[in-house]
């Protein structure tokens, strides 16, 4: 048996790159348990594609540009949108059912930053978890694959320059070499690093800091996405978001006096970008105006369209089908992350990252809504097919192994979350930055986290300007950036 392909997370990219991997040996290792707790499964939007009439890849790409502030790789973004409708075509194949009319023609939500309908979306609300689903059976049904649940990557292990395979710490705490002709990182973002996410605890930044550990380029650490809705819960790190499909369906920002929050400020008002949005609702919140979501004229059943909005509302003694829901920016997604070309490959030979943990430039400085799914998918498909076909050198000389080491202790955690969140949040300035660059400078013999805090509040302060998702409250923003005061 040759050795196998090692894939770190089993979120929709892990997952999409271990089905194209066939019939290559996959271990397949997933720090929770099948996949839950990955931010896939958290995903409420869906996925963007051009299939709608009149829609082109053309406006998709041009959307996803101008959400990047054009910072994005350009022929990244072509080639993206325009995988859009077979990756639609190709997961629908493999069992997803996306939500269609009555004439069986998949359903188009609209959502912040879209010139047009695109997103399709399954289970209403619940498309990432219903993608996730799908796609975990098919890869626990693939005899090329060996899934492994519980299991914690400690290092990466190189040879002759080269990763040759991880050591992990397994649920019944034993320790384990695995050797590997590759290895792959598809553990997802860091928002948990903030104090406000939408993401599952466990995004906590572990792959992209096991990659900086070893040695591999990062590329765009500052941009880091703030979803403008997630529910206002007070004491909790990890909140429920409220899809942005919402607004889509006409869901309006309010203050507390049912006043409009964005009116006047950006031409689609709260379709708006993320980034503006997000700034907007930031500001109020300083400014000590409680921020709503007013839903209760977004027409049709909710069980059926927002059901995972519903549940989370409801489970908090609020139903938005007759009450406006209290909401906060929380950190949602990081553009930046491990650099890799367009196949997946990092600058260490024989390592690989996929999906949000990787930085291919695709997103440039602010994600456009939805194109995290189709990203995760159609990136995990190619690089799969790349490592199906792989023949790695052989690997010479000593061993080496690149590790985390040891985790900051839970107090010191938190503050350094409740830190990078006013540092690093939606609106930043260097003195912030710069003061809480030197407190994490102090923490960082702690623990791993510090030093990954260092590196991105460390790229935040060297980008001077405003751009997309980073917005310098004591710097012009760029000329590329059509500028919106938050
Ligand atoms: C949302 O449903 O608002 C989030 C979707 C996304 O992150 O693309």
């Amino acid at each position: 048996m040759s050795v196998p392909v090692v894939i770190v997370g089993a979120g929709v990219a892990g997952l999409a790159t271990a089905l194209a991997a066939a019939s290559r040996p996959v271990r397949l290792l997933c720090r929770g348990v099948a996949g839950a707790g990955s931010a896939s499964a958290l995903a409420q939007g869906g996925l963007a594609a051009a299939l709608g009439d009149g829609d082109s890849v053309e406006a998709h790409v041009a959307d996803t540009l101008a959400a990047g502030a054009f910072h994005n790789d350009a022929a990244r973004v072509r080639w993206l949108c325009a995988q859009a409708p077979a990756v639609v075509e190709w997961l629908a194949g493999q069992g997803v059912e996306f939500d269609r009319d009555g004439a069986g023609r998949l359903q188009l939500g609209r959502e912040g930053g879209h010139g047009a309908a695109r997103i399709v979306h399954a289970g209403g609300d619940a498309s990432g978890a219903a993608l996730l689903r799908t796609l975990a059976a098919r890869v626990r049904a693939a005899p090329h694959v060996c899934w492994q649940d519980g299991v914690e990557v400690e290092a990466l292990r190189l040879r002759g320059g080269r990763v040759c395979g991880v050591r992990v710490r397994t649920a019944d705490g034993a320790r384990e070499d695995i050797d590997a002709a590759a290895v792959v990182l598809a553990t997802g973002g860091l928002g948990a690093l903030f104090a406000r996410s939408s993401n599952p605890p466990g995004a906590d930044g572990t792959g992209l800091a096991l990659a900086l550990a070893a040695g591999a380029r990062a590329r765009d650490l500052e941009f880091v996405q703030f979803h403008p809705t997630a529910l206002d819960l007070p004491d909790r790190a990890s909140l429920p978001l409220v899809t942005e499909a919402l607004r889509g369906a006409g869901a309006r920002l309010v203050d507390a006096a049912g006043r409009p929050l964005l009116d006047g400020a950006h031409a689609p008002g709260d379709l708006a970008p993320r980034d503006v949005v997000a700034r907007r609702v930031w500001q109020a919140l300083r400014d000590g105006v409680r921020v709503l979501l007013d839903a209760t004229r977004v027409a049709g059943d909710w069980t059926q369209r927002f059901p995972t909005v519903l549940a989370a509302c409801l489970a908090h003694g609020i139903d938005p089908r007759t009450t406006p829901i209290p909401v906060t920016p929380a950190a949602h997604f990081h553009m930046g992350g491990v650099a890799v070309d367009a196949d997946g490959r990092t600058s260490l030979p024989g390592l690989y990252a996929v999906g949000e943990v990787a930085c291919s430039g695709v997103h440039g400085a602010n994600r456009l809504a939805s194109n995290s799914l189709l990203e995760g998918v159609a990136c995990g498909r190619r690089l799969g097919a790349l490592l199906a076909d792989l023949s790695p050198p052989p690997v010479h000389g000593e061993e080496c192994c690149h590790g985390l080491g040891a985790g900051l202790a839970p107090a010191r955690l938190a503050a350094l979350r409740t830190l990078l969140w006013h540092a690093a949040g939606p609106l930043r300035s260097a003195a912030a930055l710069r003061r809480a660059l030197h407190t994490c400078i102090g923490w960082s013999g702690e623990g791993w986290q510090a030093r990954l805090a260092v590196a991105v509040l460390a790229a935040a302060l060297r980008r001077r300007d405003s751009l997309g998702a980073h917005w310098r409250v004591d710097a012009a923003p760029m000329r590329r950036h059509a500028a919106i005061a938050p």
